[in-house]
């Protein structure tokens, strides 16, 4: 029988680069859009990237091959000889989390086929574990959210924080199509912190007091102050260089047309953005952010509990 694993791609709503340094962020999974990974039976183990036509084994350095070692060690098992084959709906190096989502999908499948149970906190720090080999000071949102699967509010080494909000509050992300690899901005971040330190270190604090203040107001159903928030956010990110000129456009265009906030989410210098719009808006935000360049246009809903009166 085929087996197979999968993981989530997922979305920033507020609080990226600041969760670096211990502030708090909020983050979404976003399980509609997938990596999903097949096994086939094979000689030894093998990756084979369907997306970008490319296979390669363990004698390969690669940061897949190094998880699937990773994972073989802690298990105390030789590499089992199988084909995993990988295909990813997420845009790579796009904010949404691929690479995490990828790791995460790998290790799930080989603890399948190892018969080993795929406890989300071992897959969670191996995941961690490769995302700080190949990122180098990741705060652990991407894979937290991505194996958790789970809303979260999340601050870095702290325990997980599932998200409890009232409402709906339904989002647009919208891809500006450049790609950007999330150490750049991240490293270029850190050296301004390190430059700047009394100019900076107020810009990071003021991006935690958003994600605090969201987290609560998303307990009163609050949509058009929590867009306020995710605009400011914006602003704030944008100080610290990691937009864009791409991201700011549609940023603005989606102000325009009616969204109670947006922002850029994830890494930056290209990537996605996000809008936080309402049912009357929500067409209107769309049409307008592929008018201004978005290469396309995803949409996820948060949905909180409703409490009816007694
Ligand atoms: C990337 O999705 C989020 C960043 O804050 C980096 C990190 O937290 O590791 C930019």
């Amino acid at each position: 029988m085929r087996q197979t694993a999968s993981a989530c791609a997922k979305v920033i709503l507020c609080g990226e680069h600041a969760v670096v340094y211990g502030q708090p962020a909020i983050a979404l999974p976003l399980s509609d859009v997938r990596v999903t990974a097949t096994a086939e039976p094979a000689e030894t183990l093998t990756f084979v990237l369907q997306d970008l036509n490319e296979t390669f084994d363990l004698t390969q350095t690669h940061p897949i091959t190094e998880l699937a070692m990773r994972v073989c060690e802690a298990l105390n098992v030789p590499p089992p000889p199988i084909a995993v084959h990988l295909s990813s709906q997420i845009p790579i190096a796009s904010g949404l989390g691929s690479g995490a989502a990828i790791a995460t999908a790998v290790a799930r499948l080989l603890c399948q086929v190892l018969e080993r149970p795929a406890d989300p906190e071992f897959i969670n720090t191996l995941v961690y574990e490769s995302e700080k080999r190949f990122h180098g000071t990741p705060s652990g949102i991407d894979n937290t959210v991505i194996v958790y699967e789970t809303p979260i509010y999340f601050v870095r080494d702290k325990p997980i924080e599932r998200l409890t909000l009232i409402g709906s509050y339904t989002l647009l992300i919208g891809d500006t199509g450049v790609r950007a690899p999330t150490h750049i901005p991240v490293g270029d971040v850190r050296r301004l912190y390190e430059a700047e330190p009394d100019r900076i270190g107020p810009v990071i604090e003021a991006i935690g007091k958003i994600s605090r203040d969201i987290r609560h107001l998303l307990l009163g159903g609050d949509a058009s102050a929590i867009g306020r928030l995710m605009t400011d956010n914006h602003r704030l990110l944008q100080t610290l260089t990691v937009s864009s000129s791409e991201l700011d456009s549609l940023v603005m265009a989606a102000l325009k047309a009616g969204a109670l906030g947006a922002k850029m989410s994830g890494g930056g210098r290209g990537g996605n953005m996000i809008a936080l719009v309402t049912p009357q808006t929500r067409a209107a935000v769309k049409d307008t952010l592929l008018q201004a360049g978005a290469v396309h246009v995803l949409e996820t809903t948060l949905q909180g509990h409703e409490f009816s009166s007694p």
